[in-house]
């Protein structure tokens, strides 16, 4: 299989909106479920939004951009929308229970050979894949934020994973134009590790008041050429979802990953980044930064 031709992704926050977007650019019937339909419907205005994007950037044709309107539909049943579907991606809150829940329902409809694939950051594939009753379909396919653009798909090995599923979800990630790398089932893999760590270590330095947080991010991006701040990635990422893979990784690797009482006190408060319009730094409704420093 290269592209699957009708793919299911579970979860229309952050990330699966993004992928949803991949998947139908790329031609496939795509249909995308969240429990919440006001998500839903903020998913398909962004992605009509980054169709548009897209095609004023010459990134994809109009002609593509129409096909890919055609071709998302949108669910808020986790059966009805899976229902037949040769790839699952599921893109729900980093929490096995919820990760458990969505694949067994999904395993239960989706076609009889169908590839079952978790976005999760950190969480052991393993672990996911274990409620089903085909662990040998299930795989990790790890995108990354924002999808449209970030050319990787970390691909991970569960235990029981089939060499053949590794091979399927590979092509599919190919046919959504991204590149891949493939990786043993070890906590946070080759990305979220590191990403968590430089991101948990400028929080701490927040907190400890080594300098502003405009001032922090402006380091880290002209000293050590990385193109984004590791505070403003915290807000593109979501704190609230950092926070849970901190967790994940602090309780699997150790200490290094404990996350701040900064950090903690930012979720409680809802400043979950750009998606709740404030994290570190303040956002418009549309994601863009306003020039405000907050924390
Ligand atoms: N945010 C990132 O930068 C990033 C990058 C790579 C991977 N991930 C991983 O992707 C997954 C999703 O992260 P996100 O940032 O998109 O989270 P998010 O909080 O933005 O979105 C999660 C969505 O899942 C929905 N949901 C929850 N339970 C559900 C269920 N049972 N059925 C259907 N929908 C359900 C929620 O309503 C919400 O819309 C997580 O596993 C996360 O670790 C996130």
């Amino acid at each position: 299989m290269g592209l699957p031709s009708q793919i299911a992704v579970v979860g229309a926050g952050v990330m699966g909106r993004g992928i949803a977007y991949v998947a139908a650019v790329a031609g496939a019937r795509t249909t995308l479920i969240d429990l919440e339909q006001a998500q839903l419907d903020d998913a398909v205005r962004t992605i009509g939004r980054d169709l548009t994007t897209g095609v004023e950037r010459g990134k994809v044709t109009p002609e593509a951009a129409e096909q890919a309107k055609q071709a998302l539909a949108t669910s808020t049943d986790v059966r009805a929308g899976c229902a037949g579907a040769e790839l699952v991606i599921e893109a729900v809150v980093e929490r096995m229970d919820v990760k458990h829940q969505v694949f067994r329902a999904a395993e239960a409809v989706a076609a009889d050979d169908a590839v079952l694939a978790t976005n999760t950051s950190a969480m052991s594939i393993t672990e996911i894949i274990a409620c089903l009753e085909h662990p040998e379909r299930g795989v990790g396919m790890h995108f990354f934020n924002p999808v449209p653009k970030m050319k990787l798909c970390e691909l991970i090995r569960g235990l029981q994973t089939d060499p053949a599923t590794m091979d399927r979800a590979e092509a599919a990630a190919r046919a959504m134009g991204k590149e891949t790398v493939r990786v043993e089932d070890l906590p946070g893999f080759a990305t979220s590790r590191i990403n968590a760590l430089i991101g948990n270590e400028a929080m701490r330095m927040l907190e400890e008041g080594v300098a502003s947080a405009e001032d922090i991010d402006t380091a880290i991006k002209l000293g050590l050429n990385h193109p984004m701040g590791p505070l403003e990635m915290g807000d593109l990422v979501g704190w609230d979802t950092r926070l849970d893979i901190l967790e994940y990784l602090a309780g699997t690797l150790g200490d290094r990953f404990k996350p701040t009482n900064l950090h903690r006190r930012m979720v409680a408060a809802g400043r979950h980044g750009r998606k709740t319009g404030h994290g570190v730094h303040r956002y418009d409704a549309d994601g863009r930064r306003q020039d405000t420093t907050s924390a």
